[in-house]
């Protein structure tokens, strides 16, 4: 499968930056056999509209599990659907942290992306103390299959995951290229353990820049990144592209 790059704005940003970050990488996902997304706040999603002539293809970064209702300050999947979204991160660490979003609410936000045949990209990791006390493919795991177990396994193809340990996000510290692949491996095999023979795709995300992202995709089971602090400055995402495109 073809590698997957996701840039994650998170609460950044600006049309400024959505034109230059367009300029800089549309040519390159035409010329390779990269896929570059990008996860916009969900304010600038409708600005996308104007960037239908070129290959990259959009994520919101969150969605609600309803499909309308009294819920000030969300986003839907229908919306998400209307506006030619064809992907959303789902269960962010940093919204696990901060909006108390349970693995729970993660399940439901996927099966509402799958309904609108939104690509749910779910996002797992453990944190410090869990992974100190040897916990991370107990947590990571888990997360996953509350997921998949219940999904029609038709549709669990359409999900990507991403392993993103919290410690290493936004630290400058990248899990090591051993970790990475360790956590990827225990994923893809938990993830046969519950729907048989799928071809998990699951993507890098945590401190992933320029210098380090060759190294990291060199992986057998790293299938793409997704990168925060580095996809805000355009010429550097495009130079992260660049070698996920050029590891296959
Ligand atoms: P950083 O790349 O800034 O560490 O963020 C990673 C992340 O959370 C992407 O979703």
């Amino acid at each position: 499968v073809d590698p997957l790059v996701v840039a994650n704005w998170k609460m950044n940003g600006s049309e400024q930056l959505l034109q230059a970050v367009v300029q800089q990488v549309d040519g390159l996902a035409e010329a390779t056999s990269a896929t570059v997304v990008l996860a916009l706040p969900a304010a600038y999603l409708s600005l996308t509209k104007a960037f239908d002539n070129t290959q990259i293809e959009w994520a919101g970064q969150n969605v609600h599990w309803l499909t309308s209702g009294a819920y000030t300050g969300e986003v839907s999947a229908t919306m998400l659907a209307e506006l030619g979204v064809g992907w959303c991160l789902v269960g962010h660490s940093e919204r696990r942290q901060h909006c108390a979003e349970t693995d729970d609410m993660v399940l439901a936000k996927t099966k509402a992306c799958l309904e609108l045949g939104i690509r749910p990209i779910v996002c797992v990791g453990e944190n410090l103390q869990e992974r100190q006390a040897g916990k991370a493919l107990e947590v990571v795991s888990r997360q996953l299959l509350v997921v998949l177990k219940d999904i029609p396994s038709a549709l669990a193809p359409l999900i990507v995951v991403a392993y993103e340990p919290v410690w290493a996000i936004g630290t400058g510290e990248e899990a090591s290229p051993e970790i990475a692949q360790e956590v990827h491996e225990a994923l893809k095999h938990a993830a046969r353990s519950e729907v048989k023979a799928l071809e998990l795709r699951v993507l890098y995300g945590g401190s992933v820049n320029e210098d380090n992202v060759k190294t990291l995709m060199s992986m057998p089971d790293v299938d793409g990144v997704l990168v925060g602090g580095a996809s805000l400055e355009a010429l550097g995402f495009r130079r992260i592209c660049e070698q996920v495109a050029g590891s296959v």
